[in-house]
């Protein structure tokens, strides 16, 4: 009972790719985005559950989470988003990993090394479209694929981009960059006689417009079950990742008693209070003391005082029968009573993601894959 831990019920990323199945055409692939660790969920059951589930890509930030997966997956397609070296191309040959070219002497790199190894190698062309971020400039793009074109021992076959604001009371910034993409495609495949492997839209854009689903999509969030309770997105999915730590003492303490480093927080009344086997550490952020919760015996109770690197205070309340070795839900729920990331994402003034990912990724995984306990709503 020392540490925080993990519970993911993998069936609830069955249910939520089939959400997302339902909705798309099915032609359109799903690149499921599963850099890391799969936002928190680990990396190889996420993968492993989603290619059971039918999704035959897979995306990630790194080549080593690239290794990984294909060290369990001998045949799924794998696209690494960031950056990838010259020293690479072997490898990635060998293990048949995708990576982004991002400019003409980055491709020429890669496609030296290529050479020397005597091999070919496929990658995605990464157009930037408005993202400001990787990727050669859209207005580029044609010049940048004639030039990649001519070097023996490279393939571009594909061709992503991807959107730094979608919202859908102001669709215009989405639909600009859409609007270059497809430009872009044309004239790429014009050159080419031949179509590309297009994609674009991660969560936002999948979940608010359809049109732009083309060859494949990069869902990330939206499988972890977050992001998808406006009414007007296409499907719902749910959460199914808790995260638990363990009460390790109780006690009964009077009123004006000072909780936790200096004293932020002083008891009105007699209660009961206990201490958890979690802190700051284990990424339960600072910015939770006096003002988060987590579930005990089904009820709230309320984060007090401040929370420290590995310990966390809270008011079970006067009557509380909860004692020490009790489970406390800091990501889930526990009867009808429930607390989701962007609960604690609000608190910190952040997004889900970060609080994901923020999860010590040493903290133990346990993934129970029976019938869907999948919770009924997400905050
Ligand atoms: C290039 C790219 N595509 C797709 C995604 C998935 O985004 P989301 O989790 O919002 O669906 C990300 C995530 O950061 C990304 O960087």
């Amino acid at each position: 009972m020392n540490s925080s831990w993990v519970e993911i019920n993998s069936t609830g990323l069955r249910d939520n790719i089939a959400a997302l199945r339902a909705a798309i055409r099915s032609t359109t692939e799903i690149m499921f985005v599963v850099k890391a660790n799969a936002y928190g969920h680990g990396l190889v059951p996420m993968a492993e559950t989603a290619t059971q589930a039918g999704v035959r890509w897979l995306a990630v930030a790194h080549l080593h989470e690239a290794l990984e997966i294909r060290g369990a997956l001998p045949d799924v397609n794998i696209l690494v988003m960031g950056v990838v070296d010259a020293e690479d191309v072997p490898v990635l040959t060998h293990e048949r990993i995708t990576p982004i070219v991002v400019s003409v002497e980055h491709g020429r790199t890669l496609a030296d090394a290529a050479r020397r190894a005597n091999t070919t190698l496929e990658a995605h062309l990464k157009v930037d479209t408005g993202m400001g971020r990787l990727g050669a400039p859209w207005q580029d793009a044609p010049e940048t694929y004639h030039q990649l074109r001519r070097e023996k021992g490279l393939e571009i076959a594909g061709l992503c981009s991807h959107f730094a604001t979608v919202e859908p009371n102001e669709p215009q910034r989405a639909e600009e960059q859409a609007e270059r993409f497809l430009e872009v495609a044309r004239a790429l495949e014009a050159q080419r006689g031949q179509p590309l492997f297009k994609h674009l839209s991660s969560s936002r854009a999948i979940l608010y417009h359809p049109e732009w689903d083309l060859d494949a999509i990069r869902p990330g969030i939206c499988l972890y079950g977050y992001g998808t309770n406006d009414p007007r997105m296409r499907f719902r999915t749910r959460p199914f990742l808790q995260w638990k730590a363990s009460v390790m003492q109780v006690k009964a303490v009077p009123a004006h008693f000072p909780v936790g480093y200096y004293g932020t927080y002083t008891t009105d009344a007699p209660t009961r209070m206990a201490v958890l086997s979690v802190g700051y550490a284990d990424g339960y952020h600072r910015a939770l003391s006096n003002r988060g919760h987590v579930l005990i015996r089904g009820r709230r109770c309320p984060v007090i005082g401040r929370v420290s690197m590995n310990w966390v205070t809270v008011d079970l309340g006067p009557t509380s029968e909860a004692g020490a070795g009790d489970e406390a839900v800091l990501i889930g729920q526990q009867g009808d009573a429930s607390i989701w990331a962007g609960e604690l994402a609000k608190i910190c003034r952040t997004i889900p993601y970060e609080i994901l990912v923020g999860i010590d990724g040493a903290a133990e995984r346990r993934y129970l894959n029976g019938a869907s306990t999948n919770p009924p709503s997400q905050k």
